[in-house]
């Protein structure tokens, strides 16, 4: 059982804080971390890693991986090896396989045991076992998986994998890059090609490391949207991994320095990839002052620095059709928009009810308790901007949510009185160092035992 699972709920509270100075770096990307201990696993010899992410997510993936017979060894801070079985050597778990909060980890590892003749049982904590796997679950079913999961395709649930798995065509209905991964990852055990059509184009990191461990990966515009076609049964070879910093960390101290006055913060070594640079478009359109400094390739993925100093933000229309590129950081954005002038509405937004929590819900009740006027929809929320006057004071309900955690955090160090979260354990599921690390900008959060 990870940490956050096990501890009492721990309160934490941001007060209004001088300027924000200083350079730091974010930990490693999730989506990426979780994709190189999964590929790892599944290639033939050793893949090094570096930058990892040790946040609970990741740290479960990497158990889960042991738990399939791969030697996953960490070496370092943020190093670590794994020397992997092979496409279709994993061995069948003895225990069930505890994904604790993480989604991302649940969905892809569905994909992984789809692929393979072996039955394991997934559960996780109890926002994890509120969300759908049923995208998941219907297109591996096509492929010749088994499920046997609560009603309304919940986990806890136990897959068998299909002898062998069926490459399919699907066209996912919905923008998900987990749904699309998991469909992948099964088909790197199908005989053939899979094929993916991507309504909406959702992060590319599963393509980008397929390639790179050498399977072959064709991605085209099609008429129902983007093709991305897998060849089966290839040998994955080894591939060393440099993890870059994670944009949506990244995007809590820079939402911070925009609306802490006189703050000037640089976040050094984030990737910029397009699929996840959503929000830093969006912050620059609200008149975001963000230079982007030292962009570089590493590792295949855009990479860059960015220098953000406070700005008078201006609240704007947030196109449905940006809404993958950042998905996650839809509750940040809104702390933005609280303090900006005038309106932001961020329309076609569904998908985040589904999250850690139901973040659209989250999201508004926390401003609301704040003193910020907030309009939702089933698939929108317009927030009702107070030109840097916010009166805080209130308590937020964080839902088992790291990014509602966070989020708040970031409001109450701009607003006229403190703003206190009723739980901030679940943080070190994404971003274990936070506190550590806004403190270290000049960030007043106080709280027991962080
Ligand atoms: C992720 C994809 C996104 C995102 C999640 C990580 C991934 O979910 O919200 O935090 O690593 O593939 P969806 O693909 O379900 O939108």
């Amino acid at each position: 059982m990870t940490a956050s699972h096990r501890s009492s709920p721990r309160s934490l509270t941001a007060e209004p804080s001088s300027a924000l100075e200083g350079s730091i770096r974010v930990p490693g990307d999730k989506s990426i971390s979780h994709r190189a201990l999964i590929f790892g696993a599944l290639a033939v010899g050793e893949t090094r890693i570096e930058g990892l992410l040790e946040g609970e997510d990741v740290l479960a993936t990497a158990e889960i991986m042991r738990q399939f017979g791969a030697t996953v060894t960490r070496t370092g801070e943020g190093a670590w090896s794994v020397h992997g079985v092979g496409v279709g050597g994993l061995k069948e778990p003895e225990a069930p396989l505890d994904f604790g909060n993480s989604g991302t980890g649940a969905r892809l590892i569905m994909g992984l045991v789809a692929g393979h003749p072996i039955t394991a049982t997934f559960i996780g904590d109890a926002s994890l076992s509120r969300r759908p796997m049923g995208r998941v679950i219907d297109p591996l079913s096509l492929m010749g998986a088994h499920f046997h999961a609560r009603d309304g395709g919940k986990m806890p649930l136990t897959l068998t994998g299909a002898r062998p798995a069926m490459p399919i065509t699907y066209r996912s209905p919905v923008a998900s890059a987990q749904v699309k991964s998991a469909i992948l990852l099964a088909g790197l055990n199908a005989p053939g090609e899979t094929c993916v059509i991507e309504p909406v184009p959702t992060r590319d990191h599963t393509e980008r490391m397929l390639r790179a461990f050498g399977a072959q990966v064709d991605t085209r515009e099609g008429e129902g949207g983007l093709e991305i076609r897998l060849v089966g049964q290839p040998e994955l070879t080894p591939c060393p991994i440099t993890v870059p910093g994670d944009p949506s960390s990244a995007a809590f101290p820079v939402v911070a320095a925009l609306i802490v006055p006189g703050s000037e913060v640089i976040v050094k070594g984030i990737t910029l990839n397009p699929h996840r640079a959503g929000l830093y478009t969006t912050l620059m359109e609200m008149g975001g002052d963000i230079e982007v400094m030292n962009q570089r390739d590493e590792g295949g993925e855009p990479v860059a620095d960015l220098r953000v100093r406070s700005s008078r933000l201006r609240g704007i229309d947030v196109p449905p059709a940006r809404a993958a590129s950042m998905i996650d950081e839809y509750p940040v954005l809104a702390i933005a928009a609280a303090f900006a002038e005038g309106e932001t509405r961020m329309s076609g937004i569904h998908e985040l009810r589904v999250k850690e929590s139901d973040r659209i819900a989250a999201t508004a009740s926390g401003l609301r308790a704040n003193g910020v006027k907030v309009h939702e929809t089933e698939d929108s929320m317009t927030v009702e901007g107070r030109s840097g006057d916010v009166g805080g004071g209130g308590h937020v309900a964080t839902h088992m949510d790291h990014r509602i955690a966070m989020s708040f955090l970031v409001m109450g160090l701009a607003t006229q009185k403190p703003v206190t979260i009723d739980d901030g354990a679940m943080i070190a599921t994404s971003f274990p160092d936070f506190t550590h690390l806004m403190r270290g900008l000049g960030a007043s959060i106080i709280g027991q035992g962080q």
